[in-house]
């Protein structure tokens, strides 16, 4: 599906991240200039009059997609704000321990140690292996580290430097068995593989809808468990302070909500490229080209098929020192892709996003690839 022209993307570059930051549609930012334009109109009919009842039928009309209750929802800017969220919420007395693992988002992993260092809490991180055989080896690794003073689990869906689907609803259950709250960190997962909010079971779920659903950036949503709706406390205080998560999470201060209404619209343009048929699509791309350059540069597949979406990431035969001069390289041929240091080794993390990605483009980084390794 050759669909690059939906897209305003340079032609010049061959983008293999869309993992990152996905190139928003012309469709969809022209929906957003639309909605800028009411605003400009009379910005405060629009904010303080209309804007309340416009993002209660955003989140309605997305609710069904997640599989999310629309009174758990909440748009926030950022998987990063949806985290930020939760940490600040949660009571935490010395000694406590948040539990996460070590393919967790170093952002993430920065908000963990903030909070942690201000009520003198500890992070654990549970080692997951990796290469990895199977997704049991992360439910095991998650289960060992739970400990009497576990008082929340961060777990990613889709894990940023190494790219794996993890067993998420399993370790959901595992939590429920012992006790433990978890925030799953979805900030890949709307649009790259089935959400299911009712059936994850999570007390918690931020994704990110300016990922791989493509709506305008700053656009993501936070989803807690009904009782914790009331407990949930966004950072910044402002005129919803302790009305309820919608209302705190709604208004922070004056901002632009215009991506936040463009999330139906960012659903149903991923539904018209197919919806699980897309995902599917892309997840063939994405095994495709993890093949091409796997078979180019002679490495090892780290991880099984099953625990793969639309991304892949593949050791290089480099250290992380090398890594400022191969970036160098690609992007001296115009190639855009994460190369990135993870366990002391050199990784590369391709995606495929089917409207703007081809198989060629793969054939062409590992030619880069070999070329400057
Ligand atoms: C697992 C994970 N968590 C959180 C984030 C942060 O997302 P954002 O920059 O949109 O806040 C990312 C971004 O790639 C991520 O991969």
């Amino acid at each position: 599906m050759d669909r690059a022209h939906d897209h305003l993307l340079d032609p010049s570059w061959t983008f293999l991240n869309h993992g990152s930051f996905g190139s928003t549609p012309r469709a969809l930012l022209a929906l957003q200039s639309r909605w800028r334009e009411e605003m400009e109109a009379q910005p405060v009919a629009f904010l303080a009059r209309r804007l309340p009842g416009l993002l209660q039928a955003e989140r309605a009309a997305i609710a069904p997609f997640l599989g999310a209750d629309p009174a758990g929802l909440a748009f926030v800017r950022n998987a990063t704000t949806g985290v930020a969220a939760v940490l600040h919420s949660l009571h935490l007395r010395p000694g406590d321990e948040l539990l996460t693992t070590d393919h967790r988002y170093q952002a993430v992993a920065n908000a963990l140690a903030d909070v942690a260092a201000a009520r003198g809490a500890r992070v654990v991180e549970a080692a997951v292996p990796f290469p990895i055989q199977d997704p049991g080896q992360v439910l095991q690794a998650v289960s060992e580290a739970i400990g009497p003073r576990t008082r929340l689990v961060v777990v990613d869906w889709i894990t940023s430097p190494t790219a794996l689907v993890l067993p998420v609803a399993a370790i959901c259950r595992l939590c429920r068995d012992r006790g433990v709250p978890i925030l799953v960190d979805g900030a890949h997962s709307p649009g790259h593989v089935s959400v299911d909010l009712a059936a994850l079971g999570a007390d918690f779920y931020t994704g990110n809808l300016h990922k791989w659903l493509c709506a305008p950036k700053g656009t993501a949503v936070l989803w807690a468990a009904e009782g914790w709706r009331d407990r949930l406390h966004h950072p910044v205080p402002s005129h919803g302070w302790r009305q309820g998560m919608q209302a705190e999470l709604d208004w922070t201060g004056t901002d632009d909500p215009t991506g936040w209404l463009c999330s139906a619209a960012a659903v149903q343009h991923h539904r018209d490229l197919g919806g699980a048929t897309f995902r599917a699509a892309n997840h063939a791309l994405a095994l495709a080209g993890r093949d091409r350059l796997s078979g180019r540069l002679d490495l090892q597949p780290p991880a099984p098929d099953e625990m793969l979406g639309c991304m892949a990431a593949l050791p290089l035969p480099a250290s992380p020192a090398d890594l400022p001069r191969l970036v160098e390289a690609l992007h001296h041929q115009r190639i855009e892709v994460p190369l990135l240091a993870w366990g002391g080794r050199a990784w590369v993390r391709i995606s495929a996003f089917g409207t703007y990605n081809q198989l060629e483009q793969y054939d062409r980084l590992g030619e880069a690839l070999a070329h400057a390794l």
